[in-house]
């Protein structure tokens, strides 16, 4: 089986890469007190020197008192901590790579094993973590108010310091995502209502924000899911008019690539079609997808935080997919976050070298 078609490069806006591979982003928690280390900036240059196309980073924080659960999650706003994300991007570029941070506000969070808590109660919509689950208050009007500029400011401050571009994280039950779902959101004012129109308003000011921040030719991806870590078989659009409803609001607000997450990139997502997520949002929108769900490994990866170990598995039915033009992208997580030299690896065909996943992997910076 041929990869080349992996291997043709991608331009959209101010994003130019070398391949169609995106290094998936998933937090490390390797950043105490919100700060990237040297060792964060090494491990992302490693993967920028392995020739992958584009990095995400791991979810960084946007600048509210309480938007992380988690001490060693970095933080994007701050000098210490921009001068961190400062180091990461220059070393990304030296090695010949290209990145964009994962802007994120966890929203209404479980208190961390650590026990860390910030100084301020969890805040999302309505306080609600998932269906009979609280932890934390509802936002005012102005406290979204604030968190939407704070988007904004950590989109500009990614401008500023050279990123390529942007991923707003608006999947996996975090605070766009919570204001999404009906479950999570119970707001009665206009951030809220019965339906996806209504409760879209968070997302689409948020993108807006980030527009008029970094103007119209910075690059804008959101990364978004219709499975809930609490519900795997669960649907935010159960049909495509749905998804219709969901997604073309957010494309017409600004985002110019959606990252559409899947645990299992082969799933289809309505029936009476193969096409999987990526595939329906570009179909819809007309707007540039990413695939995402165990490419090259035989197992998914929240199974991988209950221990599991996955195999190597090959790349032939995305390759087809990809041929057919369901999606421009696709990103790769633990794979890459096990090897760095996975895409050349792909690339050479030496299939023989690769390694799968392993749970140890998660412990260290490799
Ligand atoms: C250790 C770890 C951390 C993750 N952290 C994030 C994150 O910060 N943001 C996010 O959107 N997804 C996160 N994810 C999900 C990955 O981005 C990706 O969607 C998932 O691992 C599926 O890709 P894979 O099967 O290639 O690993 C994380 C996954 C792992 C394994």
């Amino acid at each position: 089986m041929s990869t080349s078609s992996l291997f043709r490069p991608f331009s959209l806006k101010s994003l130019n890469i070398k391949n169609r591979i995106v290094m998936a982003p998933m937090t490390r928690s390797f950043s105490p007190g919100g700060i990237p280390t040297p060792d964060v900036a090494a491990y992302y240059s490693r993967r920028a020197a392995g020739d992958v196309g584009l990095i995400l980073s791991e979810g960084t924080v946007i600048e509210r008192v309480s938007s992380s659960n988690d001490n060693n999650i970095p933080h994007f706003y701050g000098e210490q901590a921009l001068n961190g994300w400062a180091s990461v991007i220059d070393g990304v570029h030296a090695a010949g790579g290209s990145m964009g941070p994962q802007i994120w506000h966890m929203g209404i969070m479980d208190n961390h094993h650590s026990g860390w808590l910030p100084a301020e109660p969890f805040e999302g919509p309505s306080g609600i973590l998932r269906p009979g689950v609280s932890n934390g208050k509802a936002m005012t009007e102005a406290d979204i108010a604030d968190a939407i500029s704070a988007y904004g400011r950590a989109a500009a401050d990614a401008k500023r310091l050279g990123f390529d571009c942007v991923e707003l994280h608006g999947a996996h039950s975090y605070l766009i995502d919570q204001f999404f779902w009906n479950e999570t959101n119970k707001r009665t004012d206009i951030y809220g209502g019965d339906s996806i129109t209504a409760r879209n308003k968070f997302a689409i000011d948020v993108i807006k924000e980030v527009r008029r921040q970094v103007g119209e030719d910075f690059t804008i991806i959101i990364r978004l899911s219709q499975f809930k870590p609490s519900d795997y078989n669960f649907k935010l659009a159960k049909t495509s008019k749905e998804m219709e409803e969901w997604l073309q609001p957010l494309a017409d607000a600004g985002i110019d690539i959606f990252h559409c997450s899947q645990r299992r990139f082969w799933e289809p997502e309505f029936e009476g079609s193969d096409l999987n997520f990526a595939g329906w949002a570009k179909k819809i929108t007309g707007k540039a997808t990413i695939t995402v769900g165990s490419v090259g490994l035989s197992g998914e990866f929240l199974a991988a935080f209950r221990g599991e170990s996955s195999e190597p598995s090959s790349l032939t039915e995305l390759i087809r997919r990809m041929d057919r033009g369901d999606f421009d992208l696709v990103a790769v997580g633990r794979a890459i976050l096990a090897d760095p030299l996975w895409v050349q690896k792909i690339k050479e065909d030496r299939t023989s070298e690769l390694k799968g996943f392993s749970k140890e992997a998660l412990g260290q910076l490799l």
